[in-house]
């Protein structure tokens, strides 16, 4: 969850109740959640009280399919009444299906290979590792990123503020500003650095494309010093942005590591590290990396089944068209507080003119929709793939009377 979101207060009632058993008994890492969720059906959620919501969060990019698909939970009640899970002792079909399968997705050349892991924390915490084993001191991340809140994945994320409690962490991290190609060069050099990661579109820090030219920059510049380009698709990966991985919309453009998670189980805990070709595929030897959970039968199957339905569903022209005709109908209010809509496909960032996000998500979630708020300015949709053109209307619809409910007098 993003730290930015400023959390609505639970409601009196049977929510109050249940705040105050989950403040006694959670730690109070994520703050005061905002409402206690009960069920949820496509793109649809509902609270303790019967309130409805248009979910256009998906729980931070994750639930591809929506809520409740059947195509996912018949695949999860099957396999976990087969075999839901092995130690990596042991191979299953499903895995090993999952494997070759994103791997064609991904285009991957022969010799490429992937690992499964249990979200993208831990798929970067094992890109991480592979890029040190290329014997190289230093790694290259870029302002603002998010990778994630284990050790190594925090020390590749830009935010000072999640790093400096856990200092000291592993060494030889150094941030870029993002689209400063010079810098990069210069950084590059020297011939020492192991790999570059970045996230096509930085999500957490507000759905900032890196853009076609810096990303090409990336990767030419990395192929020519011999240094790994990781690209974290954690958030971008799997239909989000109407490409299977967001940097397949860059003609020719492929990473020698991409981490995946959020939307690949659907809902499913599940993430994957994949490596590109021959020369990265033996850099982990055996026994220098492992998983008790990653990749089990019933984490695959979930899996299997959200890859096969956005294929049988043409789930990537349909995020395409629906995201483009939001950014067109967004645009088209014309409202002094939006600023842009950034993002491609179904990750969307609406920019507003004034720090006011958090007051409008809180208003939102008031008149039935979840979304959250990055940074002060932005509000981020990042709904279910399968969302209609006429469902994300009704908040279009409400969006100017929400931004005029969140803005100071005067501002609107
Ligand atoms: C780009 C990116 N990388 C990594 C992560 C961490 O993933 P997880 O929360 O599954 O550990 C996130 C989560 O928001 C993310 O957006």
């Amino acid at each position: 969850m993003s730290e930015q979101s400023a959390p609505a207060p639970v409601r009196a009632g049977a929510d109050e109740d249940l705040a105050v058993r989950y403040g006694e008994a959670l730690l109070p890492v994520f703050g005061t959640p905002q409402r206690v969720l009960v069920r949820g059906e496509g793109v649809h959620v509902w609270d303790t009280e019967g309130k409805q919501y248009l979910d256009l969060l998906a729980g931070i990019a994750v639930n591809a399919l929506g809520h409740a698909h059947p195509a996912l939970s018949a695949a999860l009640t099957k396999q976990m009444g087969t075999l839901g899970h092995v130690s990596n002792f042991f191979a299953s079909a499903p895995q090993i299906e999952l494997a070759e399968k994103l791997l064609t997705l991904a285009g991957a050349p022969a010799g490429s290979g992937v690992f499964f892991a249990n979200s993208g924390t831990e798929a970067n915490e094992a890109a991480f590792k592979i890029a040190r084993r290329t014997g190289r001191p230093r790694i290259l991340a870029l302002r603002n990123s998010f990778h994630g809140r284990t050790m190594g994945a925090l020390a590749l994320t830009w935010k000072e503020a999640y790093r400096a409690p856990f200092e000291p962490l592993p060494g030889g991290v150094e941030f870029l500003e993002v689209g400063d190609e010079q810098a990069l060069a210069e950084a590059l050099a020297p011939g020492d650095v192991a790999a570059v990661i970045a996230e096509p579109i930085q999500g957490e820090a507000g759905v900032r494309p890196l853009g076609e030219q810096y990303l090409r920059a990336l990767r030419r510049l990395t192929r020519e010093h011999g240094t790994l380009l990781i690209l974290d698709e954690v958030q971008t990966g799997i239909g989000r942005t109407g490409h299977w991985f967001a940097h397949q919309a860059i003609e020719g453009l492929q990473p020698d590591v991409m981490t995946l998670a959020k939307g690949l189980g659907g809902g499913f805990p599940i993430g994957a590290v994949i490596s590109f070709g021959p020369e990265v595929h033996d850099l982990l030897q055996p026994g220098q990396h492992g998983t008790t959970f990653g990749g089990n039968p019933l984490a695959s199957a979930a899996a299997l089944a959200v890859l096969g339905t956005i294929l049988e569903d043409d789930l990537l022209e349909h995020v395409r068209a629906v995201g483009a005709q939001l950014e067109s109908d967004v645009l088209a209010l014309g409202h002094p507080l939006i600023e842009g809509v950034r993002g491609a496909g179904l990750l969307r960032g609406i920019g507003l003119t004034a720090p006011i996000a958090p007051q409008v998500v809180t208003a939102a979630l008031e008149a039935g929709f979840i979304l959250n708020a990055p940074d002060a300015s932005t509000l981020r949709l990042a709904p279910p793939l399968v969302i209609t053109t006429a469902q994300m209307d009704t908040f279009v619809t409400a969006l100017p009377a929400l931004l005029e409910a969140a803005a100071p007098e005067g501002e609107n």
